[in-house]
């Protein structure tokens, strides 16, 4: 079988989004979990949004001219985001996955990325022995939780609307959490309108790019997290990752009606910092 690899162009995303969507529909069904995506059109839209944009590093995989998986690098923050990647069900188990990965990898090295992580679908023996392989180490087991909204706040923190101008203090947070920012996320996620602050003794003490799929959130301590959380209208995608060594946060959840859809697993490559607070991470970084 001859593999060849070359950088996506969004004219790839229709074909590389529905193997997107046929690749985790497959392995879910299989293991009896529901789909990350709804349908095609939901894996195309996002895929067609990375394709586009010039902070996502992308690679498609093609046999006899035919493409048959995708591979994705954030490059928006100091560490860089693996994923998603995905290759079409009737050609897996045939080393595409790991020329794709290989090729993010090159380009990590290239634009001297310090390390890379991604998050694997924890029940997914597959893609868990590949990443292993490949050098990556498991960092945290992670519950996907959704419900619905949880509407309680938390005494004297109060979550508002995120701006601009609370980008340095957010930043600043991050640093002491995670030992670097992710001021390009949440640039992101301010123009999108969805991310959120918390305050406490008047200063911010935690900020989220969403409650979701694609947010990541981080906080002092859990009650920032808390009131995060319980002011969310809802959790988009599949539900937000929730790092389970957390035990008070995970109960907190399933104590005020939230269910784990999927178990999931952070893993990471070359440089990893251990937080230092309370986090939530995002399946793309
Ligand atoms: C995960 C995925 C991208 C991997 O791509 P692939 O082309 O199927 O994988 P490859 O053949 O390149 O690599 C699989 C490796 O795991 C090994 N492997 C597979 N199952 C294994 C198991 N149960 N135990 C140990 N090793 C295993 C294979 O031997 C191979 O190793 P090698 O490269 O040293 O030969 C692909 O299977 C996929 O799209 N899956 C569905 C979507 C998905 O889960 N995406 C990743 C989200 S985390």
């Amino acid at each position: 079988m001859d593999i060849s690899i070359r950088e996506g162009t969004p004219e790839d995303a229709e074909i590389c989004g529905r193997i997107c969507y046929n690749a985790f529909k497959t392995i879910s069904e299989a293991h009896g979990f529901a789909p990350d995506f709804p349908g095609p059109e939901t894996a195309i839209g996002v895929l067609t949004r990375m394709l586009a944009n010039p902070k996502f590093y992308s690679v498609v995989a093609e046999v006899d001219g035919r493409i048959v998986g995708s591979n994705f690098l954030d490059e928006r923050n100091a560490i860089a985001g693996v994923g998603p990647i995905t290759v079409d069900p009737t050609v897996q188990n045939r080393a595409i996955g790991r020329r794709l990965m290989d090729a993010v990898h090159e380009r990590a090295a290239e634009k001297n990325y310090v390390g890379v992580r991604l998050i694997q679908a924890g029940f997914h023996t597959r893609s868990l022995s590949l990443y292993a392989k490949l050098g990556y180490d498991v960092r945290e087991h992670l519950a996907c939780m959704q419900g619905k909204a949880v509407g309680i706040s938390v005494e004297s923190h109060v979550v508002r609307p995120a701006s601009e101008a609370d980008v340095d203090n957010c930043n600043r947070l991050c640093r002491e959490v995670h030992g670097l920012d992710r001021g390009g996320e949440l640039k992101d996620a301010i123009a999108q309108r969805s991310a959120t602050v918390v305050e406490h003794d008047g200063r911010i003490t935690g900020y989220a790019t969403s409650i979701g799929f694609f947010g990541h959130a981080v906080g002092e301590t859990n009650k920032d997290l808390k009131a995060l959380i319980g002011a969310a209208q809802e959790f988009a995608g599949p539900g937000f990752l929730l790092p389970t060594r957390n035990g008070e946060l995970f109960r907190w959840c399933l104590n005020n009606g939230l269910r784990i859809t999927q178990p999931m697993t952070l893993m990471s490559k070359g440089r990893y910092n251990e937080p230092t607070g309370a986090f939530l991470p995002s399946v793309l970084y």
